[in-house]
């Protein structure tokens, strides 16, 4: 598919069908993520994948609980993806200081969807959940406390015939302007 009608096509999908997920394709979406660029290429990420059924019941449960109960939808998908924070190499963690920029939030977010939009070419559909027990899912997946988990990836088939594909966006000529702000 030609990239913007990639662009135009994928939307958050919240209801997921029933059906497992092929590795193979997890393995494209994951090779997608890989070549995304970062900051002094630190590649400041780690994908823990969740597609063992009993397990991710039990991420499910504990990532959204309580006040992440908004996010249950996540339990029909077939795959849950934890994207880890890891260090950024010392150059960029001393420049994004010096910047006040959090160069390895804009480099998780590259990656991020250029999984999303591996995973939107091979027909399956994703969500990016941001608001989730991290300390459940750490607790889990058995990943160190020390570690951050900034995004979880939820990941399924779901039925392309039922999603729309209008976007509610702003115009360009409110978010962007050419020569001047
Ligand atoms: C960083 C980030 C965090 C998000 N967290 C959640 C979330 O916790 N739950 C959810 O249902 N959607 C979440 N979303 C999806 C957004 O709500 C969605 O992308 C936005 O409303 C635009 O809709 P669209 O993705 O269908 O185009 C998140 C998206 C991003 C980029």
């Amino acid at each position: 598919m030609a990239l913007l009608d990639l662009l135009k096509h994928r939307k958050s999908i919240r209801d997921f069908l029933d059906r497992p997920v092929e590795r193979v394709k997890i393995m494209m979406c994951l090779e997608a993520a890989r070549l995304a660029p970062s900051a002094c290429n630190s590649q400041p990420w780690k994908f823990i994948v969740v597609d063992d059924k009993q397990l991710k019941d039990k991420l499910g449960d504990a990532a959204f609980r309580g006040i992440y109960s908004m996010n249950s939808f996540c339990k029909m998908a077939p795959v849950m993806i934890a994207v880890v924070s890891e260090r950024s190499k010392f150059l960029a963690s001393i420049g994004g200081m010096f910047r006040g920029t959090k160069y390895y939030l804009i480099d998780i977010g590259a990656a991020v969807e250029h999984f999303v939009l591996q995973a939107e070419d091979l027909g399956l559909g994703t969500c990016w959940i941001g608001w989730f027990n991290e300390r459940a899912v750490k607790s889990v997946l058995e990943i160190p406390h020390r570690k951050k988990i900034d995004i979880l990836i939820a990941l399924g088939y779901y039925d392309r015939e039922k999603t729309r594909s209008e976007h509610s966006r702003e115009p360009i000529d409110k978010i962007a302007s050419f020569n001047s702000y």
